[in-house]
């Protein structure tokens, strides 16, 4: 199923029928030859400093942007054929093919002249707002394969991993995005909103403030879908700086944080409410915040039951979520719960700055959802994925059998072995 085919091939004979297509698929070869370039958190700042330059910040993201598009776009290629062919994934194939070829546009423009800085301000808007609906999309398209072809345990793998590359690099590609018209868009640099923010950095990120306006809001959609909720119980421990009454701040992208422990509190939140049914009283979630010398680590703590050990690597897959199906219908309250994106998402979202979201459960108690975040800056660097041999041969592997036995179901009869 996984076969390798030519782009080229795939390309000239199947979604994109247009007389460039020969000339793209040379394009997206050669920016996929290039790996991408990791920013630290150090450099998102510096391209927002005062004497920051939007020449510089242009020129950077106009061969970047080709670049982290074509390591993506190679890999979607290896995806099964079938799955591929599906309406829906055609669709953000289509999506990726047109913004690649919006910014290679601007490949032979005279970063001097005002109208290119302005026109490729318009270009990054007019792609953010393109690829806004990617993930339902693409969930959708996989939803459609799976419905036609079944799902076999070697495409399962490959797609999980295709995937959280996929959704990096699209979190990764947003992010460079955001910046750039979040600090030379306006006619102020200063985003009014947010007025002590580097672009979507914050310098001083209150975590804290942070989790309290996601637990309001993740509460407003338990009342409303349960008419009650958990109350919140919130600790921090600053291990780092013993002697100081400021609440613990990291550089950080509170929205990318927010993300997290808003989808952590849905889930407390519901697990909670299912457990105690109609009884009046739910014990809290609890929050407990620290932060030492490398880690900036937030725990979210529910009582609602718990998850056995076997599924829990299951719930960080995409298509796994024990919610009914939600409505499509977006006029009806949003839910708590439904597509099963919640963790596999914000997992990715942690691991972007180098931290990484981990669940422990206590089956029948509860669950502890840890997202660990780099507290020193300097560590905090972007983490990509790259096409190259390597996520070529992850497709291509043929799966031999597991290298660790596979119990059998019937014990053994240990009579036997007395003979001998
Ligand atoms: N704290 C928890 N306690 C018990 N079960 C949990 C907890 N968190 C997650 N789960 C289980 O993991 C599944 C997947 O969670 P995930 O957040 O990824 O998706 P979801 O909540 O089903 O849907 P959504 O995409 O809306 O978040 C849930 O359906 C639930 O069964
Ligand atoms: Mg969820």
């Amino acid at each position: 199923l996984w076969r390798a085919t030519k782009s080229s091939l795939r390309f000239a004979s199947g979604f994109l029928v247009s007389p460039f297509s020969v000339a793209i698929t040379k394009d997206i070869d050669f920016y996929s030859r290039f790996s991408p370039s990791p920013l630290s958190m150090k450099q998102f700042l510096d391209f927002g400093s005062e004497n920051a330059c939007e020449k510089t910040s242009f020129a950077f993201l106009r061969q970047e942007l080709p670049v982290r598009l074509a390591n993506i776009m190679k890999e979607i290629n290896l995806l099964p054929d079938n799955l591929l062919r599906t309406p829906s994934v055609r669709l953000v194939q289509s999506w990726y093919m047109q913004s690649f070829q919006d910014i290679l546009q601007f490949k032979e423009r005279n970063a001097e002249e005002k109208k290119t800085i302005y026109d490729f301000i318009d270009t990054v808007i007019k792609i953010r707002n393109r690829h806004n609906d990617v993930i339902p999309t693409m969930a959708q398209g996989v939803v459609e394969y799976k419905d036609a072809y079944g799902m076999d345990p070697v495409v399962s793998q490959n797609l999980q991993y295709f995937l959280d590359r996929f959704y990096m690099s699209r979190i990764s590609i947003r992010m460079l995005m955001n910046q750039h018209t979040l600090l030379f868009g306006g006619k102020v640099k200063v985003n009014p909103a947010h007025p002590k923010q580097i672009g979507g950095i914050d310098p001083h990120c209150y975590v804290s403030d942070v989790i309290k306006d996601a637990y309001e809001n993740a509460r407003n959609l338990c009342d409303r879908y349960y008419m009650n909720s958990p109350e919140l119980v919130l600790e921090e421990f600053n291990c780092k700086y013993t002697f100081t009454d400021t609440p613990i701040n990291v550089v950080y992208v509170p929205s990318h944080l927010y993300h997290m422990v808003f989808e952590l509190f849905k889930n407390a939140m519901r697990a909670t409410m299912e457990l105690y049914g109609d009884s009046m009283e739910y014990p809290p979630v609890q929050v407990q915040i620290a932060l030492g010398s490398e880690d900036l680590t937030v725990k979210v703590s529910d009582r609602g039951g718990g998850v056995p050990l076997r599924k829990i690597d299951r719930l960080f897959t995409y298509t796994y979520s024990t919610a009914p199906k939600p409505d499509m219908d977006r006029s009806h309250a949003a839910p708590l719960a439904g597509y099963g994106y919640g963790l596999p998402i914000s997992r990715l979202y942690a691991r972007y700055f180098q931290g990484d979201l981990k669940l422990y459960s206590l089956e029948g108690f509860g669950t502890d959802a840890v997202i660990y975040i780099r507290a020193l800056s300097t560590e905090s660097i972007e983490r990509l994925p790259v096409y190259n041999k390597s996520a070529w041969k992850h497709y291509k592997t043929i799966h031999e059998a597991d290298d660790w036995c596979v119990p059998s179901k019937e014990p053994r009869d240990m009579t036997t072995y007395r003979r001998f």
